[in-house]
């Protein structure tokens, strides 16, 4: 097994998709739906994979950063439907996923192809619709790839992380604390990592060198899980 904190090769040979940013909602042709997460997180995750020698798919929302070098193939969506599409896509035969991006949890249940006029009627009341969980699919396949999800959370970070990681099934979790000032938008960031039986953190530091840091524990687990 490689040692933590050791990058050089360790995830040779191996395709690992990533997902990263927003995704956007849509309600008509001028207005959406989104969130703050600047994609930052996932690019230097799947910078750092590169660095590890991986075969790196990047899926991404709308973000406005470049591809990090190494990396063959990014595909840029804006819906969660759209970004579960490519990675259904993606994820067919790879070794590892990691879903670093702010999945909306909701879509509008009717959009509107004529933009939405202010009127006598009223203030409009949307309806929203769930998207579905592509983190929770991705581990729902048979075989699956390892699968490693974020949560990011404004209160009670441990309890809800160790519910996502049951519940969806992970691998592998790694939790952020989030606000306006915190974890999503920001340059830097801080995880709490979890795993059936464990769990480690990750202090405070830039996504460049904590993405590091998080992907040599993600060979780490997986090769001995391989070797289990
Ligand atoms: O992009 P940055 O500005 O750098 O910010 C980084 C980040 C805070 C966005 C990132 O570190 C992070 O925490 N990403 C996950 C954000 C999130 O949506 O967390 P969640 O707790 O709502 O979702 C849990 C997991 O399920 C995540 O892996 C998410 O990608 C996944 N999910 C959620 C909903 C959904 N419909 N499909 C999913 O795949």
């Amino acid at each position: 097994m490689k040692a933590c904190g050791s990058l050089e090769g360790a995830l040779a040979g191996l395709h690992v998709v990533i997902d990263a940013g927003p995704t956007y909602e849509d309600i008509d042709p001028v207005r959406f739906l989104g969130n703050r997460s600047s994609g930052k997180m996932g690019f230097a995750v799947a910078d750092a994979a590169a660095q590890a020698g991986a075969d790196v798919t990047l899926i991404a929302g709308p973000v406005h950063l470049p591809t990090p070098p190494g990396i063959e193939r990014r595909v840029d969506v804006r819906s969660a439907l759209q970004m579960r599409d490519a990675v259904m896509r993606a994820v067919e035969g790879a070794d590892i996923f990691i879903a670093a991006a702010a999945v909306a949890d909701w879509r509008v249940a009717d959009y509107s192809a004529r933009k939405i006029k202010k009127g006598p009627t009223g203030t409009p009341v949307l309806e929203l619709v769930e998207n579905p969980d592509i983190l929770a699919e991705v581990a729902a396949r048979d075989p699956r790839p390892f699968v490693v999800g974020f949560a990011a959370e404004t209160d009670h970070v441990a309890e809800h992380a160790r519910e996502k990681l049951v519940r969806k099934k992970l691998d592998l979790l790694a939790a952020n604390r989030v606000d306006e000032t915190v974890g999503i938008g920001a340059d830097d960031n801080a995880l709490d990592l979890i795993w059936p039986g464990g769990g480690e953190s990750l202090p405070h530091t830039s996504k460049a060198e904590l993405a590091k840091a998080l992907v040599a524990r993600i060979a780490a687990h997986y090769h001995a899980r391989r070797h289990a």
